[in-house]
């Protein structure tokens, strides 16, 4: 669809960038700070590249003044950060840890101080290890009271000063990864498990919002979901069959359960035939029901192209991840659909795939189907950078890649998308869970490599000015 003229961005357009508290804060066991299932993974050896950990990250625990001061001079709108469960209630159900919360109230009141609205994630796999130990963690229906009770204290504390609120970041990734792929805690690899703990994230995420609700709190929350657009590779039926499949098992399956308290029939029903569907509560319906989201939270990278798997196994494949792609017969399981390279978009060095449009369709369909506003709460490049002698970062394909995307998303609200805002992931360079600090996809450089901390010293990119000009003209000056 060409439209003759953009519209421009609204007004209270938030123009932001994100970053989650494993991935940069460090100080991992300082101020009565629990252990949480990351903690322990990152020593396991073997799970991360060259055995990176996040104990000291870019210390942004100790540097966020630091942080916010050039957020703020570069004109930032937003700021999407998440809360520690750990650092709030360190054994996951038992005190809380005052100091925890007033770092975070620190980091909130400088922000707020300087006019960036925090956007706050209550959950970013930084699980409490105690919860995971005491009764599996996700796997028991006792989460979601151990959540929401976590939950109440957040937003008792930041009542009136925290307006955005993401309840679970990328349920549909840790879930998969964690219970499925075993790429992630708790490094499981059975389907059956995966779908039960999907089952009780989901009741935690509809108690959260039910919990906001009745404390009349004042702002939007919403989930974070890691969205890929399913296209076919080509216009054969069986093939646009298995893009349907792949929408259906990828997408719908979690976002119609945030948004209507259901799961969509045709997936259910394959659940139970292969016997993996999760237990249920009748009552469970209503809750789900209860948590409607005010926005959906899209996590944007790439798209995923399919084909029909000519094994025409008993599965479905393997759940979706943010860009960790591979057969849908990973694992052994013939699945009915089969990943393929889209021939038309260019890839990064880590092989993910480039494809603005593919956000304008993203907005687009969650639009149609759900009829929420949406908050893009991660896009961005991932690639190596270099520091030139002169304290420049030259990242002209950064600039590009995230142009490209700015201008997706005006098309989209053109096309009648309601956007709140977007936050670029990520703010400065952070810890990538399991690429260490190699892959880099913030504003500002952060003097760190994967197991040498140096000075953690502070760097602007060409992207940070790119970025003050697109704020400042607001998305005029691309
Ligand atoms: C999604 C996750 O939320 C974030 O933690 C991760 O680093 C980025 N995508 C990039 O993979």
């Amino acid at each position: 669809m060409e439209h003759k003229k953009m519209n421009a961005f609204p007004k209270s357009f938030l123009w932001g960038s994100a970053s989650a508290a494993y991935q940069v804060e460090g100080a991992w066991d300082e101020d009565q700070k629990g252990v949480s299932v990351w903690d322990e993974f990152v020593n396991i050896p073997g799970k991360t590249f060259k055995g990176t950990t996040g104990e000291v990250a870019v210390d942004h625990y100790h540097r966020y003044k630091e942080d916010v001061a050039l957020m703020a001079e570069q004109g930032l709108k937003a700021y999407r950060f998440s809360i520690a469960w750990t650092r709030i209630i360190p054994d996951g159900d038992g005190e809380i840890n005052e100091a925890g919360l007033k770092f975070y109230e620190n980091l909130i009141d400088e922000l707020l101080a300087h006019h960036i609205e925090p956007v706050v994630t209550l959950y970013h796999w930084d699980l409490p290890k105690a919860l995971q130990d005491k009764y599996k963690g996700w796997e028991s229906r006792q989460i979601v009271a151990d959540f929401t009770r976590y939950a109440e204290v957040l937003f008792d504390r930041f009542r009136g000063k925290v307006k955005f609120w993401v309840t679970l970041n990328e349920q549909n990734v840790f879930i998969s990864h964690g219970y499925l792929q075993g790429s992630h805690p708790p490094d499981v690899q059975d389907p059956k498990r995966m779908y039960q703990a999907n089952h009780y994230a989901n009741l935690a995420n509809a108690a959260a919002i039910k919990k906001f609700r009745e404390m009349e709190m004042d702002g939007l929350i919403g989930p974070s979901f890691a969205y890929s657009p399913t296209y076919a590779i080509d216009s054969n039926p069986v093939n646009v069959l298995a893009a349907d499949d792949h929408e259906e098992l990828q997408a719908n399956f979690w976002m119609d359960v945030y948004v209507y308290g259901r799961y969509p029939k045709v997936i259910w029903k394959w659940l139970e035939d292969q016997g993996i569907a999760p237990e249920v509560e009748a009552d469970d319906f209503v809750l789900l029901r209860e948590g409607k989201p005010d926005f959906m939270g899209v996590n944007y990278y790439q798209t995923s192209t399919v084909s029909a798997n000519p094994l025409n196994g008993v599965g479905m494949g393997k759940p979706n991840t943010t860009g960790e792609k591979g057969s849908s017969e990973a694992n052994g399981v013939p699945g009915i659909f089969k990943d393929e390279q889209n021939p038309f978009v260019e890839r990064t060095n880590w092989d993910w795939e480039i494809d603005p449009t593919g956000m304008r369709i993203a907005l687009r369909r969650i639009t149609s189907r759900y009829d929420l506003p949406v908050l893009i709460t991660e896009n961005g490049l991932g690639e190596y950078d270099t520091l030139e002698e002169d304290g420049a970062i030259h990242d002209a394909y950064r600039i590009d890649y995230l142009k490209q995307h700015v201008e997706a998303i005006q098309e989209a609200i053109t096309d009648g998308v309601e956007v709140l805002g977007y936050c670029t992931w990520s703010y400065t360079d952070l810890l990538s869970w399991l690429n260490g600090y190699q892959k880099r996809y913030g504003f500002v450089y952060v003097d760190r490599d994967e197991l040498d901390e140096k000075e953690l010293k502070r760097y602007k990119k060409d992207s940070y000015y790119w970025y003050q000009k697109v704020i400042e003209s607001n998305g005029e000056n691309l």
